[in-house]
């Protein structure tokens, strides 16, 4: 059994995603859900599907490598960042080289880097009159939105498709190819 984590601090469809696509197979557990924000719905959604959680506080990960004790302890092999804001620390990246993967909302290297993330990568892809958007899953490093790309979908703006439309057309390609490429990388 190869276990996942996934780490979520936002609404966490995504994770609800990769949950409900995961439950019951036969060789990949979502086996635990880490978050940094306590009111986050993601936590919700994992007593729901009895996950375990984990609640990050910033200077444990930031100054120590307790983290890495508790992947351990629920054996995990496999990360996921689902709506996770925090930049990944060196050691975490180092101990799960090529083994955490992100999900970002644009088409990289357009529209990454620190502060992309949420509207404000829609806002940009609208002020901008693109005529495409859509996902970029990639492979995390100690950089914002630059490891290798895995997979991208794309999906046409039309020009009078305002940001949060264009946000809505994102969401539906994470959610569908999102779990689908997390499982076919753990099955490698
Ligand atoms: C998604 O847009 C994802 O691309 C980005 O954070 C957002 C999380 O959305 N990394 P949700 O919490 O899964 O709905």
């Amino acid at each position: 059994m190869k276990n996942i984590a996934i780490f979520a601090s936002g609404t966490g469809s995504n994770a609800t995603k990769i949950v409900a696509h995961l439950k019951n197979h036969a060789s990949i557990k979502v086996a635990l859900i880490i978050s940094n924000k306590a009111t986050a719905p993601v936590l919700q959604m994992a007593a729901t599907n009895n996950i375990p959680t984990l609640l990050l506080q910033k200077q444990d990960f930031y100054n120590t490598e307790n983290l890495l004790t508790n992947l351990a302890e629920y054996k995990i092999d496999f990360i996921a960042l689902a709506g996770f804001l925090w930049l990944i620390p060196p050691y975490l990246v180092q101990a799960f080289e090529n083994k955490i993967v992100n999900i970002h909302p644009a088409l990289l290297p357009k529209y990454g880097g620190k502060g992309m993330y949420g509207m404000n990568v829609h806002k940009a892809v609208h002020a901008n009159k693109e005529k495409e958007s859509g996902i970029t899953i990639h492979f995390v490093n100690e950089h914002y939105d630059e490891g290798n790309s895995i997979f991208q979908a794309s999906c046409p703006i039309d020009p009078q498709d305002d940001p949060s439309i264009i946000q809505k057309q994102v969401l539906v390609l994470e959610h569908q190819y999102f779990p689908t490429i997390i499982e076919s990388l753990l099955l490698m």
